[in-house]
């Protein structure tokens, strides 16, 4: 006789509802995992059974668990175009990222910060920064990316901020819309050197801090557009830079940030879209997501000696942000 994990994949991959509940209610376990490393969501969602991703979520079955192969039941449902499952799925996700989410990943960054990092070596290539771990810090197949960031934040000219160099991109691009004022903020003492190097501290509109965002907030005014990409902090980070944004972006101005959220896997991508647009949206901000294709940029080879492949989408998600009074 099958297993009650093996028969509640089996319900939820007939869409049999009552015989999923009935299951549940005398104990099957929601989190089973079968041969093939699929757990009851991933086949129901599969096949996009509404009524039993419903009734496995409501008995706590988890939403991000993923496959052998790194797909999770929202990607199951977007894959195969099953909208009601993958709104079920994505409210879910939504849902439990804003109220656990907070706590969870305050925990996971217990103890840990980019202090780790920025006390690191770094490795300055052509195509790359990486960090001591063979991690990279930033890579040039985001050029483009970049530009279109410093597109969308100096469209209105004035006093621009961009948090995070690297390898100068975004500033290499931003200078080109010749903005009134250009600071930049860089925390990394040999990017920081490296930077100087450069003749980045000779340019008349530039101004350079030097030190984490968090610690010089202080120093800095307010401006037209913003930039944020940092490296070795968490979402936690980001989403407390954001709580600055009503003091350091001008009436008018656009904000716009590094859109790498959950960039190995796309329904996770999407849930961490909605979350940042929703925690935007309360601090009186709107978010617009311009598509940007990606494919074509990124070959395997780009990869290669580098230890984590931190995005691995076809599309990029460039955030455009401006104060919801501005849009109105
Ligand atoms: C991904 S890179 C930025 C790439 C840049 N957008 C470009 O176009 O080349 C991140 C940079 O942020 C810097 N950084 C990391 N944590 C920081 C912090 N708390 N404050 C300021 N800069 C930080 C890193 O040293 C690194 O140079």
């Amino acid at each position: 006789m099958a297993n009650s994990g093996e028969s509640l994949c089996e319900a939820a991959r007939e869409g049999d509802v009552e015989k999923a509940i009935s299951l549940i209610d005398s104990g099957a376990d929601v989190t089973y995992f079968d041969k093939e490393g699929l757990t009851p969501l991933m086949h129901a969602a599969n096949h996009g059974h509404s009524q039993v991703i419903k009734a496995l979520l409501d008995a706590g079955a988890p939403w991000n668990a993923l496959s052998p192969s790194n797909v999770s039941a929202g990607d199951f449902a977007m894959e195969n175009g099953h909208q009601a499952a993958f709104d079920l799925l994505l409210n879910t996700g939504i849902q439990a990222e804003l109220i656990l989410g907070t706590i969870a990943r305050k925990e996971n960054a217990k103890g840990k910060s980019d202090s780790d990092y920025l006390a690191d070596r770094v490795n300055f290539s052509e195509d790359k920064v990486m960090d001591s771990k063979s991690k990279a810090v930033m890579m040039a197949w985001e050029k483009p990316l970049m530009e279109a960031h410093a597109k969308a934040i100096c469209s209105k000219g004035g006093d621009m901020l961009n948090i995070g160099f690297g390898m100068g991109l975004v500033d290499t691009a931003i200078q080109q819309y010749a903005p009134t004022s250009h600071t930049i903020v860089e925390a990394h003492p040999e990017v920081y050197n490296r930077m100087l190097h450069a003749g980045w501290g000779e340019k008349v509109n530039v101004k350079i801090i030097f030190g984490r965002w968090q610690d010089v907030l202080s120093q800095l005014g307010s401006f037209d557009g913003i930039f944020f990409d940092t490296y070795g902090e968490y979402y936690e980070d980001m989403r407390e830079f954001h709580q600055h944004l009503p003091q350091l972006l001008k009436p008018g101005g656009i904000y716009s940030f590094f859109n790498g959220l959950c960039g190995g896997n796309p329904f996770f991508h999407v849930v961490y879209c909605q979350l940042v647009s929703l925690e935007l949206e309360n601090l009186g901000y709107s978010t617009q997501f311009i598509p940007l294709p990606v494919k074509d940029c990124l070959g395997e080879e780009i990869w290669e000696g580098v230890k984590h492949k931190y995005w691995q989408l076809d599309t990029y998600y460039l955030p455009v942000c401006q104060c919801i009074e501005d849009t109105e």
